[in-house]
C-alpha cells in the first residue's frame, strides 16, 4: 500500500498529517471500472483500491455520474457530474479517509458537510448528499454545482483584473463572508482557486474542507496556503480575520497578475501603494487594512467589510463624484450587494417654492394697492377737486384721473400676471413632490414585496433542511450509510 507521502497529495494546501494509528483493512480488490473510468480517474492521485463498492463504476452510489475531474487538493479530488435521479449538475469531493487513518482528515471531513449543512447562500454550494465504503475508508461529499471559473483561472487568462470588477467581487465576498463568519465558521483557505465567477457575474466561495471554528486554540492544525495565509495562521490562531487577510491577497493577485509572494513588502506588510499604483485611493487603502499584518488593525469580519464598503460607497458615489453635496446614500441589499442611491434636490425646491409664495404675497399686495390708490382713492380725490374748480383746470383734472385709471389697470394687469406665475412654480413644486414621494412609496412596495419573497424563499429552504435532515436521520438508521 502506498504511503501518504510517497503520493505527494499536498499540493497547495499544506495540512499536517498525523501518522497512521491503525492499519488499513482495504481489501485487496480489482476495480470492475471501464476505461473512460479509469482515464478520468488517471488524471488524479486518487488510489485505485478505492475504486470498489459504491465507486466501482463510474456512478457513484449508484446515482451520480461522475464526468469530469475538477481539482485536486490535500484531501482529495473533485469532480464534476451529474445526478442521474434529478438530472441536476452536481460536484463530488472524494476524500480518502482510509489511508493515512487521519482522525484530523475525518475531521475536516466532518466539518465540511457539518458546515455545509449549516451555511445557507446562494454563494455557498449545498449539502446534497454523502457516499461512503467503510472498507475502504472512501468519502464522497455531494453538493450543488457551481457554473462557472475560478477566479484563478480568469487571472489567468485575462492578467489583470480591472478596478471595477473588483469592487464587485470585494461587494459579494464580504456579503458571503458575513454569513460564514455569521455562524462562527472561519474558511482559513481562501485564494482564487476557491472562488467561483459564475457568468451572471456573481461569486460563489468553495471548499470548505479547511473551515475552522473561531479561536481554535493554537497549535492545532495549520490550514491555508502560503502567500495567502494571514501571520496569525502560522501559529494556528484564526478569527474571521484571518478570512480577509486572505481576501485582501486574492484581490490583489486579481488585481496585479502576480501572487502574495511576489508582491513589494514594506517591512511585513505588503505595500499595495507600489504593487498597484494605479488603483483608486480608497481601494488601495480598502487593501491595505485587509492585508494589515496585526488582525486587529483589518476589519473584524465579513459584516464589518459589507460596512466599511458601504461607507466608501457613501463618500466616493459612483464614478467617484466630485462634489460631497452630489454623493449617494448606500443601501445593502438582502442579499448584501450595496446600492447607490441619490438624494433628490429637495434644497433647490425648498427655494423654489418659498420664491413662489413671497410672488404671489408681493403682487397680490401691489394689486391692492393699486386698486386701492390708482383706481380709487386717486381718482375719487381729483373728482372732487375737478367739482370745486372750473374751466379749463377741471378738464385737465379729469384728464389725469382718467390717466392714473388707465395707468393702474395697466399695472393690475401685470400683477395679476406676477401672481398667476408665482402660483404655478408653487403648484410645480407641489406636482414634483407628489411624484417624488408617489415612486418612493412605489420603491417602498417593491422593497416590501422583495423582502417578503425572500422571507418565504428562505422558510422554504429551512423547512426543505429539516425535511432532509428528518430523512437522513431515518435512512441512517435503516442504516443506509452503514456507519
Ligand atoms: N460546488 C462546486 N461547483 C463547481 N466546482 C467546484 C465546486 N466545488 C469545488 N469545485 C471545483 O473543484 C476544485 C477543487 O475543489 P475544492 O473544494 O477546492 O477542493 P480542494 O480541497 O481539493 O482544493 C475547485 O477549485 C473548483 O474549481
Ligand atoms: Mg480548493
Amino acid at each position: 500500500m502506498a504511503s501518504q507521502t510517497s503520493r505527494d497529495r499536498q499540493r497547495t494546501a499544506p495540512v499536517e498529517v498525523v501518522e497512521a494509528v491503525t492499519p488499513s483493512t482495504t481489501p485487496s480488490t480489482t476495480p470492475t471500472a471501464d476505461a473512460d473510468y479509469e482515464v478520468l480517474v488517471s488524471q488524479t492521485t486518487v488510489d485505485r483500491r478505492l475504486l470498489r463498492g459504491p465507486f466501482a463504476t463510474n456512478v457513484w452510489g449508484g446515482r451520480y455520474e461522475v464526468e469530469r475531474f475538477a481539482g485536486e487538493g490535500s484531501q482529495g479530488a473533485t469532480f464534476i457530474g451529474t445526478d442521474r435521479k434529478t438530472g441536476a449538475k452536481v460536484a463530488l469531493k472524494l476524500f480518502d479517509l482510509g489511508k493515512a487513518k487521519d482522525w484530523k482528515a475525518q475531521e475536516l471531513f466532518d466539518r465540511e458537510v457539518m458546515t455545509l449543512k449549516r451555511l445557507n447562500h446562494r454563494g455557498i454550494p449545498q449539502f446534497m448528499d454523502v457516499v461512503s465504503d467503510d472498507d475502504t475508508g472512501a468519502r464522497v461529499l455531494v453538493m450543488t454545482h457551481v457554473a462557472g471559473e475560478t477566479l484563478g483561472a480568469l487571472v489567468a487568462r485575462e492578467k489583470t483584473v480591472p478596478e471595477k470588477r473588483l469592487w464587485s467581487l470585494l461587494v459579494d465576498a464580504g456579503a458571503i463572508l458575513a454569513v460564514v463568519h455569521g455562524e462562527g465558521v472561519v474558511h482559513r483557505d481562501l485564494k482564487p482557486d476557491n472562488f467561483i465567477l459564475r457568468p451572471d457575474g456573481t461569486l460563489a466561495i468553495v471548499d470548505f474542507g479547511g473551515v475552522g471554528l473561531v479561536r481554535a486554540q493554537a497549535g492545532s492544525t495549520v490550514v491555508g496556503t502560503f502567500g495567502y495565509m494571514a501571520p496569525e495562521q502560522l501559529y494556528g490562531a484564526q478569527t474571521p480575520a484571518t478570512d480577509l487577510y486572505a481576501l485582501g491577497a486574492t484581490m490583489l493577485t486579481l488585481a496585479t497578475g502576480k501572487s502574495p509572494e511576489h508582491q513589494p513588502r514594506d517591512g511585513l506588510a505588503i505595500d499595495v501603494d507600489a504593487a498597484a499604483p494605479w488603483l483608486s485611493t480608497s481601494l488601495k487603502t480598502l487593501l491595505t487594512q485587509l492585508l494589515s499584518p496585526d488582525p486587529k488593525d483589518r476589519p473584524k469580519d465579513g459584516a464589518a467589510l459589507v460596512l466599511a464598503l458601504k461607507s466608501i460607497a457613501t463618500t466616493r458615489g459612483p464614478q467617484g463624484a466630485k462634489s460631497p453635496a452630489k454623493a449617494p446614500d448606500a443601501v445593502v441589499n438582502a442579499d448584501g450587494s450595496v446600492e447607490a442611491i441619490w438624494r433628490e434636490d429637495d434644497i433647490d425646491d425648498a427655494f423654489r417654492a418659498t420664491g413662489g409664495v413671497l410672488g404671489v404675497v408681493f403682487s397680490v399686495m401691489g394689486m391692492l394697492a393699486t386698486v386701492g390708490l390708482g383706481r380709487l382713492l386717486i381718482p375719487f380725490i381729483l373728482t372732487v377737486i375737478a367739482a370745486i374748480v372750473g374751466g379749463d383746470d377741471r378738464r385737465k383734472l379729469l384728464a389725469l384721473r382718467d390717466v392714473v385709471r388707465a395707468r393702474s389697470a395697466d399695472a393690475q394687469r401685470l400683477l395679476m400676471h406676477s401672481a398667476d406665475a408665482s402660483a404655478q412654480v408653487i403648484n410645480r413644486v407641489g406636482d414634483r413632490q407628489r411624484q417624488r414621494h408617489e415612486s418612493k412609496r412605489e420603491k417602498q412596495e417593491r422593497k416590501r414585496a422583495e423582502r417578503l419573497q425572500w422571507i418565504k424563499d428562505h422558510a422554504e429552504r429551512v423547512v426543505k433542511d429539516q425535511v432532509d435532515k428528518k430523512l437522513d436521520q431515518r435512512r441512517r438508521q435503516q442504516g443506509f450509510w452503514r456507519q
